[in-house]
Parts: C-alpha cells; structure tokens; sequence
C-alpha cells in the first residue's frame, strides 16, 4: 500500500541471491519477503500437504522436511534463497524442479492489491521459468507456496552426479541424500559467503534437433535431454568448458568458475557493468562457436 501511495517503482527481493544491481543502485520502495509461515496441512495417504511462508528459506526447509523423513525436497539442498522466489524461477536441480512439488501460489497483486490463488497451471511452469516472470505476472508478490510431498521412499537419484547414491549400499533416506547433494554442492559450487556469485549466469539452452545434431557431429560427448516438444536443452557448462576452453576464463576480477563454467564469480571491486561486458563477451564467443543466443538466468534491477 505504501510502495502504491508514494508511485516510487517497486522491487521485491526474496534472498537476493539470483540478482545483480546496477551500479547506479534501485531508485524506490524495496520490499524484502520475510513471511514465516510453516503448517502442515494434512497427512493423507502417504502425501503430506504444507503451507510455507514465501520468506522462509528454502535450505531451511529443506533441513525440516528431509529431517521429518518427509521426500520430495531433498534435491534442493544448499540452494541460497526463499521459498517464494522458488516459484518465479522454477528452481530445480539434481533431477528435479519445484513445479513438480507445488500445488498452489498466493500472491497480491501490488497495482490492485487483489489477493489470488494460483493453481499450479495458472503458474505456467517451465524450465527456469514461470508466469511469474512475465511483465503481467511480475505484478505479483509471492506470500505462500503449498507443497505436496511423500512420506513413503521416493528417493529420485537418476541425476548423473548422484551414482554414488545408486551404486553403493547406503540406507536412503532424505536425509542420507541430503547430505551427498550438499557435499556434491560443496565440491562444485564456490562459497557465496566469500564471493559474488548468483550460481549458474547462465539457463541451459534449448535448440532444435537439426541445430543439436549439428553440435553433437563436432562434440560427441555433448549433453543433450529431449524436451516435450522434442527440441534438447543442452548443457552450457561443457560448451563453456569443452566447446569454447572458457573454463576458469577471467576479466579482471571475473571469472567463469574453474570448477564450473556455468557459475560466474566475482571479487570484491567488480561493477556491474564490468559483469555485464563479460557477459557479452562470453556469449559472443558461444554464438560464433555453436550459434546459440545464450540467456540469462540472473535477473538484471
Ligand atoms: N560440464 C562441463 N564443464 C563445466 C561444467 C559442466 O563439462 O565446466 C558438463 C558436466 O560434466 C555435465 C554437464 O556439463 O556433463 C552438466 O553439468 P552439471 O551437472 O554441473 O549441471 P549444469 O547443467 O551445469 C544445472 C543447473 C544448476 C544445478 C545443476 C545440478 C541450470 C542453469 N543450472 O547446471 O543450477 O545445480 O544442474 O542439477 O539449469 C542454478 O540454477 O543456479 C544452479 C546452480
């Protein structure tokens, strides 16, 4: 009601860990999403029904439920942010995305103050994407997320990095995955207590299957997953890595990971804009090399 008395334009943050500034800052009203909430709804049939509150953080909850024995989030592990930013983005790793979990999205809407429900085909979900991200849906401040999990064994390890889990004879529980996904996390991820970074700079992209064959001729070992509509989302950390030898390249105090391509991190000093010339500097490398308009999974303010 205040951002809407005083017309200053409005940014809501949840964790503010998917974002990069301006160097000029964020001139208006910024609202940080601390709503607490955790209920659980019912516990039917072996699904267990919760209702959080969007500022709660997600790791957090994740600790609970995993704690509680409760399947569903554990994949999610050590991911920085809130559960509502979760939503907006569809955040997903490790084989699985919140769209598969979640059952309905509060929101109000700041031009309106109308207050809806969103079932989650209203949500619009797509990889890295949702009806949150449009310009009519960016109108919405995420209060509540519910999410449907499982109290029976339903442990998803089909992910590559998660063999260990499949081979070898540990009890699983969503604790016991928990703990391999954060040390995964760990081994591949810089610390974002001790630099910038925003995790992957970049989503996957999505490429036609003439475009892919083309590709996988020159790089065999180039990973692709066929999409509904046919299309395959490719992996950009191995064209970083393996197609454009930009692993661990630096600009100053830029760099695209060492570990991991796909993560940008920046020293202290570094400006936004110097972010944003890498940027396009990075992606005019892959275009010539693989002709692919690469996007950003960063929102800009
Ligand atoms: N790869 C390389 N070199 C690199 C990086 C990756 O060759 O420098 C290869 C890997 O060997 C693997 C493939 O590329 O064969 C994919 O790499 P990885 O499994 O690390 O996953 P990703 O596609 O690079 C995505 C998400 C991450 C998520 C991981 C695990 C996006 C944009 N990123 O990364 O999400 O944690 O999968 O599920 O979809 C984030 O969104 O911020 C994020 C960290």
């Amino acid at each position: 009601r205040f951002a809407k008395q005083t017309a200053a334009p409005l940014l809501i943050l949840g964790g503010g860990s998917n974002v990069l500034v301006n160097d000029e800052g964020f001139r208006g009203v910024v609202i940080i999403n601390k709503i607490k909430k955790r209920v659980v709804e019912d516990q039917i049939n072996g699904q267990i029904k919760l209702t959080l509150g969007a500022g709660e953080m997600l790791d957090d909850i994740v600790s609970w439920t995993a704690g509680a024995g409760w399947w569903g989030l554990e994949n999610l592990s050590a991911i920085p942010g809130t559960v509502g930013a979760t939503p907006v983005q569809n955040v997903g790793a490790y084989g699985v995305e919140v769209s598969a979990l979640t059952v309905e999205v509060s929101a109000i809407n700041v031009s309106t103050l109308e207050e809806k429900i969103f079932s989650k085909e209203e949500c619009n979900f797509s990889y890295r994407d949702s009806y949150f991200k449009t310009q009519e849906g960016k109108c919405w401040v995420i209060t509540e997320v519910v999410f449907l999990l499982s109290t029976g064994s339903n442990p998803n390890v089909s992910y590559s990095d998660l063999s260990r889990l499949v081979s070898g004879n540990l009890d699983l529980t969503p604790l016991t995955v928990r703990e391999e996904i954060i040390s995964i996390r760990s081994k591949k991820f810089p610390d974002w207590s001790k630099v910038g970074t925003a995790g992957s700079f970049f989503k996957n992209p999505i490429i036609s299957p003439g475009h892919f064959q083309t590709l996988k001729q020159a790089y065999t070992e180039l990973p692709g997953f066929v999409q509904q509509n046919g299309d395959f989302k490719v992996s950009l950390g191995f064209i970083l890595d393996k197609v454009c030898g930009l692993r661990g390249y630096c600009e100053g105090s830029i760099c695209l990971f060492e570990k991991q391509a796909l993560v940008l991190v920046v020293q202290k000093g570094a400006t936004a804009h110097e972010v944003k010339e890498f940027v396009r500097k990075v992606s005019e490398i892959v275009f010539q090399k693989t002709n692919i308009q690469i996007e950003c999974e960063v929102q800009f303010v």
